[in-house]
């Protein structure tokens, strides 16, 4: 029988800088390491400020760097995602306090800290804001989303 699909959404303050980053490397990691894996992924934000808009530049050119490109466009978080996604990924602890402040009591469990995957990072630890910051802040969140990345994808395709 086909494993079932899984779905996560992941999500920031902005939904322009780190969330779209973090979707688009964790899309990367799923096609390169288990191409038959059948996981739904999309990305969303705590705040409308930016809904419609393409990843913030530096986002997109710190992707392009490592080969990789998306189409998404921001958008908000709604009632809803908290029904739709198996799995919902905080960048950072407010993030995080918001989203469960707004969950419904039976899907606080269900929303995590993207870092708690990656096994070398801190407990309680964050993906941090690059938003105007240089281009050197980007990539550093490009390489913290690639590591969680990696167990996530763990966490979501547990070897049988
Ligand atoms: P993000 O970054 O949450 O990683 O998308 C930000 C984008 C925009 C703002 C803050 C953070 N803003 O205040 O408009």
């Amino acid at each position: 029988m086909a494993a079932a699909t899984r779905s996560v959404l992941f999500v920031c303050l902005g939904n322009i800088c780190r969330s779209p980053m973090a979707e688009a490397v964790f899309r990367a990691a799923v096609s390169r390491a288990q191409p038959a894996a059948s996981i739904a992924c999309d990305s969303a934000g705590t705040a409308a400020y930016h809904v419609g808009e393409q990843p913030h530049p530096t986002t997109l050119a710190v992707l392009r760097e490592a080969g990789l490109a998306t189409a998404h466009r921001a958008r908000a978080v709604v009632e809803a995602d908290f029904e739709t996604f198996e799995l919902i990924v905080a960048m950072d602890r407010a993030n995080l306090a918001e989203l469960r402040r707004r969950a419904p009591e039976a899907k606080r469990a269900s929303i995590v800290l993207f870092r708690s995957f990656d096994e070398s990072a801190a407990p309680e630890a964050e993906v941090p804001d690059p938003w105007g910051k240089p281009i050197e802040a980007f990539r550093e969140v490009y390489t913290l989303c690639a590591r969680a990345s990696v167990g996530l994808l763990a966490a979501l395709t547990p070897s049988r």
